[in-house]
């Protein structure tokens, strides 16, 4: 099939890259000229495991192409997939801008029926308002004879496992009450779909709340860990064990209980906060998904609150060695990262900062850019050197064996703050450290 991509961010062009490796022809089309022009040469603006040979190899094969020409993307796709940023406004609501910008430019070209797709994270009614921008346009066109429909198709993909997330979906909602886009999407689908169907149909609504609860929900089970890990530490429990205890109900399940400093990364924060918003704007307070915001932003403090306390304040003038920047690993993706607001209390309390992540280190240098208080190391290693302790904010797999001898050596007091549990606080000790943990 012939499918359009608006927007070649995370989610757009994942799916444009996994779409024509099963044979599709891909258009994604770009606003930014300059990125485009990257892709064209195989350069990927991000970095995510499994896609660059993926672009390159689609774009070789000629299936997935880019372009700025915005007539020339809608005149290619049967299916045009709207896949750009919705930022949060001031208030916490999504901003719609990006989003209403591509169904005006999708209806300004369109010369036959479309299937318009949404897959941005959009709040409940975007449908209809694209449907509304839409039907504006071709009408001052007077080009009414002209059919679409509007479907909600959420994603679901998690940075650093994205393309796999892609190629291997739990789900695929498609919101719609059209026959022929069902239809349509359908096939454009069932590469996705061979062991079993995993297309569930619903309502338009229906699919665009779908996406909001899914990540509501995992954010309230890493709060409501949190809230537990806060309430273990001082009650003198281990919340490693209450963690295995409470996983071993299926009900409940092992994933995403890990407490820690907070959930990050450009969904969670802002889609618990767009339905806050939502809620509000329909007279409804949404209790639970405040508490969960709550808990979250005083959560990312927590590492900052126990090296305050272990240095009882006096922090002017220490070095802080910090391995992990990005919100997760597998990512150099540094949005709402816990790391930036440790770095960025520490800072504020006259201390320095000594950083190494496997990923990040561009993304900060970009964020922060030269600072006296701020070096940026090329190993996790050189990060140790001469520093008062060691705070861990990113549970990458190349920190989970570390040499501990070395990082004594390298320390000026062998002390670690660990954000992500990932020792055993007894051998730490046996080891002759100082060991903080979350939550034990
Ligand atoms: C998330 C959803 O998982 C995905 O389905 C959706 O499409 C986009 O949002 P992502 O933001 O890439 O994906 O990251 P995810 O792996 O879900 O982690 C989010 C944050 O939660 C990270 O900061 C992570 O460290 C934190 N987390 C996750 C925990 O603190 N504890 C856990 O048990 C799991």
């Amino acid at each position: 099939m012939n499918v359009t991509v608006f927007g070649t961010g995370y989610v757009g062009l994942v799916q444009g890259a996994v779409l024509a490796d099963v044979g599709h022809h891909v258009v994604c089309v770009d606003v930014d000229a300059a990125k485009v022009e990257r892709l064209k040469k195989g350069e990927i603006p991000i970095y995510e495991p499994g896609l660059e040979p993926l672009v390159k190899e689609n774009h070789v094969a000629g299936r997935l192409k880019f372009t700025t020409d915005a007539a020339e993307g809608v005149k290619h796709g049967q299916v045009q997939f709207i896949a750009v940023g919705t930022p949060p406004d001031e208030d916490g609501s999504a901003d719609l801008k990006y989003v209403l910008a591509v169904a005006d430019t999708i209806a300004q070209h369109m010369e036959g029926d479309q299937v318009i797709v949404n897959k941005s994270t959009v709040p409940v009614g975007t449908a209809d308002k694209v449907r509304d921008k839409v039907d504006g346009v071709l009408e001052a066109r007077g080009r009414k004879d002209l059919r679409f429909d509007v479907v909600s198709n959420p994603e679901f993909l998690k940075e650093g496992s994205a393309v796999s997330d892609c190629q291997r979906p739990d789900r695929i909602i498609i919101g719609t009450a059209s026959r022929i886009a069902q239809d349509m999407l359908r096939e454009l689908y069932a590469p996705f779909s061979r062991q079993q169907d995993k297309m569930i149909v619903m309502d338009v609504r229906s699919a665009e709340l779908t996406k909001y609860a899914a990540n509501c929900m995992l954010a309230t089970k890493i709060s409501f860990m949190n809230e537990m890990a806060n309430l273990a530490e001082r009650l003198g429990a281990d919340i490693e064990m209450v963690r295995q205890g409470i996983g071993s109900d299926p009900r409940i399940g092992y994933h995403f209980i890990y407490p820690g400093v907070g959930y990050g990364g450009s969904c969670f924060p802002k889609d618990v906060q767009a339905l806050i918003r939502t809620a509000s704007d329909i007279d409804f307070d949404a209790k639970v998904l405040k508490a969960v915001e709550a808990r979250n932003e005083e959560q990312k403090t927590t590492l900052f609150q126990k090296i305050h306390k272990h240095y009882q304040g006096n922090l002017a003038g220490k070095t802080f060695a910090i391995w992990g920047l990005a919100f997760k690993p597998n990512t150099d993706d540094m949005r709402e990262a816990p790391s930036r607001v440790l770095m960025e209390a520490l800072w504020q309390a006259g201390a320095k900062v000594q950083a190494f992540d496997p990923e990040a280190m561009e993304e900060t240098q970009r964020i922060y850019g030269n600072r006296d208080d701020l070096t940026l190391c090329g190993t996790k290693e050189a990060a140790l050197r001469g520093a008062d302790a060691l705070a861990i904010l990113t549970e990458w797999q190349s920190f989970r064996a570390p040499d501990f001898e070395l990082i004594k050596q390298q320390l000026a007091a062998p002390v670690i703050f660990d954000g992500r549990n990932m020792f055993e606080p007894k051998r730490m000790s046996i080891k002759g450290f100082t060991y903080n943990s979350v939550g034990r």
